[in-house]
């Protein structure tokens, strides 16, 4: 007879383990939690304790609720007393052996009907299973970070694993108020899978200061709705930790994508590893401290102003919904605006102003003439700004004048947002870029900086990853819900993959897709095949009627 499940053990008590711990103990159940020393003991009570602190400052626990949650969680440094345990759940460092060690310890020490389980994030629950004594007792139970918050539980099962014990952890883990996705047992499984691709590309992103981390996550913030930017993620996860994932996806898969990006390795040397360490990408108040505080990289993102132009009167070329926006921005900002259709261009108004925006129609070839036009019309020394979002310099080198045009890229993927991507090219004048970031700022819009490469920060960091749901998609992995799920529930994302991939359209994602591949010649940024199937079947998401899901509203 299986277990029912009353007595729950977690090996390791640091940031994951603990969370586990606090989330058991929250649902009523006694919790027995094992660390190797008396201090890492009182480091994992304080987890507790301080994250129920929380709950409690913001009315979500009484005093009572949140000394009654305490009192079930039993510490100790003994592995005897996980003896009567019905179900243990490590949560140690993601290292094989040590988790195999722990694996073989327990078999020695819980009932033979106790299900073992792994919160791996990334290294094989099979390998890990036949180490034991009963491999079909074994499956993997993995949390988010924060366990308390994140409602994804991704249950692994092995080849070997018992079904009945993967309906009762299924089971299980809805009375946790958790929603459980079950897989087989693949590197990353779903979420990590499409997350550290991800958060790998940022971080070379980052050291190859095409943007700072400031901007780097509030694009991501902004541009895609996400509650946190990746690098701010990464030091939530720990940079020692995700490097660890990393590299076990990429044993797993030869992925290039997966190595971790050289300055991850050397952050873990230098013991930059987060905020669990008090200083990661960031530098925080303190160690396990969420507090953000300044240090030398934000004096060089916010440092000494840098020079700007005079800007008193803008242009903006276009009629459209794009050329409005910015046209409340510069009124906002509190500049004269002149704004011209772009049906009807008399372009030669616009010749005295300091600054002409172009807002066309979305076509390479009218944004280049359009721009050339300009330039032969405008005064010398005045700036040119194109709403391109492909190259830059395509369109500046039209032009007479290509250091002072600069690219604003205005992001309206899923939904409009006051995301600004301005984008220098390599001949851009820093006092250009510089002056068109003040401007949006002035007028309400959030400005990130970036340089000129395919898909400035938010497309060439959202879409790669779209590509890899659509790769898992079309590898059976998972089903297009349970990915979207995945996302959302242990991410906190707004929306999955595939609800993105809809409401932007296949086509405009294949696009984007084909020219960040174009330009990294990357292989793991080449097109999903299925991707380019479903553009060729007409299949473009929401606007057609169809994509990866119908729409029969559309
Ligand atoms: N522990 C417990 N609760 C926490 C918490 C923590 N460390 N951090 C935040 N919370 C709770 C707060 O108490 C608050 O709860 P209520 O809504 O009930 O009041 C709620 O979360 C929101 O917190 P805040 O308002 O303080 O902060 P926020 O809104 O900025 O949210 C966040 C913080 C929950 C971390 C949010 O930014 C988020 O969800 N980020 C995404 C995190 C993510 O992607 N996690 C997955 C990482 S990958 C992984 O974990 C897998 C792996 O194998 C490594």
């Amino acid at each position: 007879m299986p277990p029912e499940f009353k007595t729950i053990g977690v090996v390791g008590l640091g940031t994951m383990g603990a969370g586990i711990a606090e989330v058991f103990a929250r649902h009523g159940f006694d919790v027995v939690g094992l660390e190797q020393t008396e201090e890492q003991l009182e480091l994992g009570r304080g987890h507790v304790q301080h994250s129920t602190d929380r709950a409690r400052k913001r009315a979500k626990l009484t005093k009572a609720e949140q000394a009654a949650i305490l009192d079930r969680l039993r510490l100790t440094t003994d592995m005897d007393d996980l003896r009567d345990c019905d179900l243990v759940i490590e949560a140690v460092v993601e290292r094989m052996e040590v988790k195999r060690a722990i694996f073989l310890a327990l078999d020695e020490v819980v009932r033979p009907d106790a299900v073992l389980a792994t919160n791996t994030s990334s290294l094989s629950v099979t390998e890990l299973s036949a180490a034991t004594a009963h491999p079909r007792r074994v499956i993997g139970i993995h949390f988010f970070n924060p366990a308390p918050v994140q409602r994804l539980v991704e249950v692994v099962s092995t080849v070997v694993t018992e079904p009945r014990v993967i309906s009762d952890v299924e089971e299980l883990t809805r009375r946790l108020g958790k929603r459980p996705v079950t897989v087989g047992d693949q590197a990353g499984f779903i979420a990590n899978a499409l997350l550290f691709g991800y958060l790998n590309h940022a971080v070379a992103m980052y050291e190859s200061r095409h943007a700072t981390r400031e901007d780097i996550d509030t694009a991501i913030r902004l541009g895609c709705g996400y509650p946190m930017g990746p690098l701010a993620l990464l030091d939530l996860i720990g940079v020692d930790t995700a490097c660890q994932i990393l590299d076990t996806m990429h044993r797993q898969g030869r992925n290039r994508l997966h190595a971790p990006s050289p300055i991850l390795r050397q952050f873990v040397a230098a013991g930059l590893l987060g905020r669990k360490s008090g200083r990661g990408f960031y530098t925080y108040a303190a160690a396990n401290s969420s507090v953000v505080v300044d240090d030398a990289g934000t004096a060089s993102a916010h440092g000494t102003p840098r020079r700007r132009r005079p800007l008193e009167r803008v242009g903006v070329v276009g009629s459209g919904a794009l050329a409005s926006r910015i046209g409340e921005v510069v009124v906002k900002a509190g500049i004269e605006l002149t704004q011209t259709a772009d049906a009807t261009p008399d372009l030669r108004t616009l010749a005295t102003a300091d600054l002409v925006i172009e807002a066309v129609a979305h076509d390479l070839d009218a944004k280049t003439s359009v721009l050339a036009e300009l330039d032969r019309i405008c005064r010398d020394g005045a700036m040119l700004a194109t709403t391109t979002s492909s190259s830059v310099i395509e369109i500046a080198a039209a032009t007479s004048r290509p250091h002072d045009v600069v690219g604003l890229h205005f992001l309206d993927l899923a939904r409009p947002t006051q995301l600004v991507e301005v984008v220098s090219t390599v001949a851009t004048d820093p006092e250009v870029a510089e002056t068109m970031r003040a401007m949006c700022a002035q007028g309400g819009a959030q400005p990130v900086s970036c340089g000129d490469r395919a898909g400035f920060i938010v497309n060439a960091l959202l879409f790669p990853y779209l590509n890899d749901a659509v790769r898992m998609l079309d590898a059976h992995y998972a089903d297009a819900d349970d990915i979207d799920l995945a996302m959302k529930a242990g991410c906190a994302l707004p929306l999955g993959p595939f609800e993105v991939l809809d409401s932007v359209g296949t086509d405009v994602a294949l696009d984007i897709q084909r020219a960040v591949f174009r330009e990294s010649r990357e292989p793991g940024f080449a097109p999903a095949p299925l991707l380019e199937q479903l553009v060729t079947a007409g299949h473009l998401g929401r606007k057609s009627g169809r994509g990866f899901r119908e729409h029969p509203d559309a």
